[in-house]
């Protein structure tokens, strides 16, 4: 079994996140998934009009002294998770109006970039018993990455094909976990919080890889073990109830893994790579012009043929990069700039508009404004005269 720090893949580990989490290198998770406690504060046992006692959430794992209590506790676990998370991942927190707006400030605070916030609407609540207020049907997920600039796995074209074609929206009608689903433990129900499988599904399908390795800090019956498994992921889970640990591990190694084959991503459309070239002949760079690294510190004149010169030395992006940074290889794409009304704008983002233009033109969630073509086009025609 492979390790990350003191840590087994696949594994449950009994004890307190925060502690746990220490265990774990930087930069070593994919995905997260955290279901924390909710700090509901119910004081007291809740009855339906025939006087039947509501199975609602009062166990010890959900009491807090206050606010400050559950800030607190969260700051660290949030942060600790932040540590943890690879660049390329992105954390999955759920919860209900007790708890959601406090972790979404503290997740921005710390510095993580909100992606979405999905609204998980269950199609089968539990009744407002008492009718003094609206039927809380829904609950809340932050979807979020570990920072602003962060290049995240998002399989945005099978979540379409999920959806019979149609862009996954932020409303997800999934009903709560109950039936055959429901792990039970001599008759009675588990855990009070089980999580319905079909929202995992779709949140390890959607965000992570085959092979990944998804981290859950508050494991419960383990849910996110459990479809993890069964979609060639790695798991590993916290969780500070013996009793818990145990029924997730009883859970997941009845679970079999899915074929690699079915798990392909065939649909994701892999794009066509636009050459430096491709730029020059659209405009979008000028023969001639000087291109730049990120500090100004040094400057290239574009040739007609994409080569770079830098006083004697001629060479592609990628070379004349390279020869500056003093190294045998460097991606030329993270290092050149353009000027473009005064400020740099990066060739990668002319890239990526190229692409948006000419390659993927009729995808329905378009990345960039007409404002932005047409500034771009502004400052790019003519360019074989001028
Ligand atoms: C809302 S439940 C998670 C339910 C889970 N998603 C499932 O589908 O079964 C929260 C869980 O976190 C555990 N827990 C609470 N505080 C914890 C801590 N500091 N460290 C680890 N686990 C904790 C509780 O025992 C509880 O099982």
């Amino acid at each position: 079994m492979s390790k990350l720090g003191e840590i087994a893949v696949n594994s449950i580990n009994n004890g307190d996140c925060i502690e746990l989490l220490k265990k774990l290198p930087d930069n070593s998770i994919d995905l997260i998934f955290a279901d924390p406690p909710y700090n509901l504060q119910l004081n007291q046992d809740l009855y339906r009009p025939n006087n039947t006692k509501v199975d609602a959430v009062n166990d010890q794992w959900d009491k807090f002294d206050s606010f400050k209590e559950y800030d607190s506790f969260c700051k660290k676990w949030l942060a600790e998770c932040n540590r943890v998370l690879k660049p390329t991942g992105t954390i999955w927190v759920i919860g209900s109006y007790h708890n959601i707006f406090r972790v979404g400030t503290i997740i921005q605070d710390i510095g993580y970039w909100i992606l979405n916030d999905i609204v998980w609407v269950k199609t089968n609540p539990m009744p407002n018993f008492k009718g003094t207020r609206f039927n809380n049907a829904h609950e809340t997920l932050i979807w979020a990455s570990k920072s602003k600039n962060s290049k995240y796995t998002f399989h945005y074209h099978s979540m379409k094909c999920m959806n019979d074609d149609l862009q996954m929206r932020s409303d997800w009608l999934i009903p709560i976990c109950q039936g055959e689903e429901r792990v039970r433990v001599n008759g009675q129900k588990a855990h009070s919080t089980q999580k319905p499988a079909e929202l995992l599904f779709r949140i390890i399908l959607s965000s992570s890889n085959v092979g990944d390795v998804v981290l859950d800090p508050f494991f419960g019956s383990g849910t996110t073990g459990a479809v993890a498994k069964r979609l060639g992921r790695n798991y590993i889970g916290f969780e500070k109830e013996k009793f818990y640990t145990e029924v997730a591990e009883s859970r997941i190694s009845k679970v079999i893994p899915l074929s690699k084959e079915l798990l392909e991503y065939k649909i994701e459309k892999k794009k066509p790579k636009v050459p430096f070239g491709s730029l020059i002949e659209k405009g979008y760079i000028k023969i001639g012009e000087n291109v730049f690294s990120k500090d100004k510190k040094f400057s290239a004149t574009v040739n007609a043929d994409a080569s770079l010169c830098v006083g004697e030395e001629i060479g592609s992006i990628h070379k004349m990069s390279a020869f500056l940074l003093k190294k045998t290889n460097h991606n030329g794409w993270d290092y050149w700039f353009v000027n473009r009304d005064n400020s740099l704008l990066s060739i990668d983002y002319l890239r990526k508009l190229y692409e948006e233009k000419y390659l993927n033109p009729s995808v329905d969630n378009a990345l960039f404004t007409e404002k932005t073509y047409s500034r771009l086009n502004e400052s790019s025609s003519n360019f074989l005269v001028s």
